[in-house]
């Protein structure tokens, strides 16, 4: 039967038969469903998607109404030419103003597949638990709760930090060198003002965006340093008058490589001879699907010159705006000193329910849910990639996190992500990671999985392969 399969959730506070009409609206929006294609009868339609032939008779009302289709004697509905929607939706969009307060705009609009990166799974998200957390830090109503804080941090948030970070990561440090902040753009500025920091710091190129653009913003210079298949050119960095480099070494961002061993060595080494520092941000390393787990670049720094920063944002929640430094013990002292006049950024009510959270093996227990979760979302996504688009593209970083991305060979990402939204599904453009704009292939997209419901990657997949390859 025809290639309606909305998938209706019939959990969800939205009506059955609203979720249907917007389904079918926007088959039809993005052409998907074409002019004058007949609609199946409502007996068809309700046999087929298992709902009421009410239900499939309101949607089909409400798409009548606005003007997305029209009844045919004797052959049901049919879809309206085009340029009649849009002038019937253009006139319908006016009396509405002139009728109904303002509504976000946006929210008729969302795409159907957001392959948005840096969302996180929230139909798994512990939400009882940690809401009592909350709660429980609440009880505790003193001025530890009520103040400012320790400018550091909570002391028992940062011991269970540092026993996080050795289980998971082989991290050794004490509390005293744990520091709270509220995300990696934070510590990073922090570091720029309370660090005698060089002037210039090398990234790589590609880098994370969001902390080239503080760094920049703190008046540092950046040098980018290319990278080969196992991560940073560490030879290319040697041939630079930089004393720090920010790195992503479990999971380079944005192409996913992992800095191999012997390259760790070799850029440790590099740190020990120049005295400079590494910044390390391992800031997905919980989420990796094949081979060993790696330990941080921290773990092997018996030199003293990694300065290890942790998030919140990927294991947890990116509205927490939590995430920790792990400074070098000297480096620690004088930071601290510097420090003394900040208040801490995080509040003390949420650092508590954290606390909480970990002491009692929750966040474990989420972390170990979640690496679960998303293995089979990155595998379902990864096989109807393979499945669906073949050698037509390749799959860049796939061994961990929570993205990935894609080289359309022969396409132009701007031209890639106006298709996909035609077809009701949003990709993204890499191109603001890389610094200088002679670099960029442009036939990258990406895709970020964290927040995509399991049941929509195939589908999305799919729209895609009809949206790029019109099959
Ligand atoms: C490379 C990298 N580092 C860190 C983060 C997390 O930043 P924050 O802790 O500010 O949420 C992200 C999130 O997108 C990232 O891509």
């Amino acid at each position: 039967m025809i290639g309606l399969s909305p998938i209706i959730d019939k959990q969800s506070d939205i009506p059955v038969y609203k979720q249907l009409y917007t389904y079918i609206r926007q088959e039809i929006e993005a052409g998907a469903l074409r002019e004058n294609e007949r609609l199946p009868s409502i007996r068809q339609l309700s046999a087929h998607l298992v709902l009421s032939k009410n239900t499939v008779e309101t949607a089909y009302q409400q798409l009548h109404a606005e003007g997305y289709v029209e009844s045919k004697p004797r052959s049901g509905m049919h879809v309206v030419p085009i340029e009649r929607i849009e002038l019937t939706t253009a006139a319908m969009q006016m009396s509405d103003k002139e009728t109904k307060p303002l509504q976000n705009p946006d929210l008729n609009n969302q795409p159907l597949f957001d392959f948005q990166y840096g969302d996180v799974d929230l139909d798994s998200f512990p939400l009882k638990i940690w809401k009592k957390c909350l709660v429980d830090a609440l009880q505790h109503d003193s001025y530890e709760i009520f103040g400012y804080g320790d400018p550091q941090g909570n002391g028992e948030l940062r011991e269970q930090l540092v026993k996080y970070v050795y289980q998971s990561r082989g991290v050794v440090c004490s509390s005293s060198q744990v520091f709270l902040c509220s995300g990696t753009q934070q510590a990073i500025s922090l570091l720029c003002q309370l660090l005698p920091l060089s002037q210039r710091v090398a990234m790589e190129e590609p880098g994370y965006d969001g902390v080239r653009t503080v760094l920049a913003n703190h008046g540092r210079d950046i040098q980018p340093i290319p990278l080969e298949t196992d991560g940073i050119e560490v030879n290319s960095l040697r041939q630079q008058s930089v004393k720090a480099v920010y790195v992503t070494p479990s999971h380079q961002f944005p192409l996913g490589s992992v800095l191999s061993a012997q390259k760790r060595s070799k850029l440790l080494q590099w740190a020990y001879e120049v005295e400079g520092l590494i910044i390390e941000d391992d800031y997905d390393s919980e989420f990796r699907y094949q081979g060993q787990p790696i330990p941080a670049l921290k773990a092997m720094d018996i030199g003293d010159r990694v300065i290890y920063l942790g998030t919140f944002s990927k294991s947890f929640l990116p509205a927490v705006r939590m995430s920790y430094l792990v400074l070098p013990e000297q480096m620690a002292i004088s930071f601290r000193k510097a420090l003394a006049p900040y208040s801490q950024s995080v509040s003390p009510l949420l650092q508590k329910a954290m606390l909480l959270f970990m002491r009692e093996g929750h966040y474990e227990r989420h972390i170990r849910k979640m690496r679960k979760l998303y293995q089979t979302r990155h595998r379902a996504l990864l096989k109807a990639i393979q499945q669906h688009m073949g050698h037509r593209v390749e799959v860049i970083g796939q061994k961990a996190g929570l993205h990935m991305l894609l080289d359309v060979r022969n396409h132009d990402n701007r031209d890639l992500i106006k298709l996909a939204l035609q077809h009701g599904v949003k990709v993204y453009s890499p191109n603001h990671h890389w610094m200088n704009p002679s670099h960029v292939p442009s036939s990258y997209v990406m895709l970020g999985f964290g927040g995509m419901n399991d049941k929509k990657v195939e589908e999305g997949v799919l729209r895609l392969k009809k949206a790029w390859f019109s099959e």
